[in-house]
């Protein structure tokens, strides 16, 4: 049927139509809010590349759950910025660590409110890798895994719902599930960043984390931005090792990605709208050169209509509030 039995205009005439037909729906179910948690009192430090973004020390993170809870945002994602750093991380596995604490306030204020917690080492770190540095500079991949575990059950035992490791180390899922099942924490789920790209993208996240590597780059574990069959085998090693939830990112250049994930596994599959991709669309509405609000909800849909289930966002309040 062609022109003019078939006419694609029909179905567009107005908003109620339109509505009707619309093949993808953002739902605030599928929103997660990362939060920055930083130490000492009565701290609410504005991330300078990322409008809106803020450090919270735990005392001031109640009002942030509020306003969470108000706008029916289901998760956070949790991000440590300790006051110590050594070349172990080892503050990261603290019984009273920044994260560990915040998600014990968190929980107090609001218990049904799903707390995601971040498990790497690059936050934590002097040198800012995400795993242990030996003399030549070089990670090594199975020494981090014993400190990831210990950092993944700390967070369990702080109350933590869903453990996402983002250090990118090989075996660390089957390592961590490991760990939590030991210590009695079967039912903690794990959602594992699985295709974590080498990103640009990460930029100003690492201004909020205060974790930007002090030497070298992230290559020998992050993933190159140019394959996507590898992709695919890195989120079939994780699930294999016990990964509930399987991550891809970035989100915006990474479509085709999760599209792929998504049809190839059928797994609920995340996809993290990192920090660039909010940058630069924020930076660009300040100036006036387009609709940020308008521009946000697009890109959103599109994670999800790429099949995503669940969207990992700075933008989650904002687009909260249009829902
Ligand atoms: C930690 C981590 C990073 C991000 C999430 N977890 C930074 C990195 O790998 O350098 C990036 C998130 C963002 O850019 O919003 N490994």
């Amino acid at each position: 049927m062609a022109f003019p039995t078939q006419r694609m205009r029909r179905l567009r005439v107005n908003p109620t139509m339109r509505n009707m037909v619309r093949e993808t729906s953002l739902s605030v179910n599928n929103l997660v809010y990362p939060l920055f948690i930083t130490y000492g009192k009565d701290k609410k430090i504005p991330v300078n590349s990322m409008p809106g973004v803020y450090q919270y020390s735990v005392d001031k993170v109640k009002e942030e759950i509020h306003e969470l809870g108000a706008l029916e945002i289901p998760a956070v994602l949790l991000f440590g910025i300790p006051e110590y750093k050594d070349n172990m991380g080892t503050s990261g596995c603290q019984e009273n660590g920044v994260v560990q604490e915040a998600i014990k306030t968190i929980k107090d204020i609001n218990p049904n409110i799903l707390v995601i917690t971040d498990v790497c080492l690059c936050e934590y770190t002097d040198h800012g890798h995400c795993g242990i540095v030996e003399q030549d500079g070089t990670i090594n991949n199975d020494k981090t895994l014993e400190l990831l575990a210990q950092q993944a059950a700390s967070h369990a035992k702080a109350g933590s719902d869903i453990i996402a490791p983002s250090d990118m180390m090989d075996g660390r899922v089957g390592y961590i599930r490991n760990i939590l099942d030991k210590d009695g924490y079967s039912d903690i789920s794990i959602m594992s960043y699985a295709a974590k790209y080498s990103s640009a993208f990460y930029g100003p996240f690492r201004e909020a984390a205060e974790s930007a590597p002090q030497f070298g780059d992230r290559k020998t574990y992050q993933m190159d931005s140019a394959n996507i069959k590898e992709a695919l085998r890195e989120v079939k090693l994780d699930i294999a090792e016990g990964a509930d939830i399987v991550m891809v990112k970035p989100a915006l250049s990474y479509l085709d990605v999760i599209k792929a994930v998504k049809d190839k596994f059928e797994y609920p599959t995340a996809a993290y709208n990192v920090s660039g991709e909010y940058s630069m669309i924020k930076a660009a509405a300040e100036k006036g050169w387009l609709d940020g609000e308008s521009v946000m909800y697009e890109v959103l849909t599109s994670i999800k209509r790429a099949g995503a289930d669940i969207i990992i966002s700075y933008a989650a309040k904002d687009v909260a509030k249009v829902l």
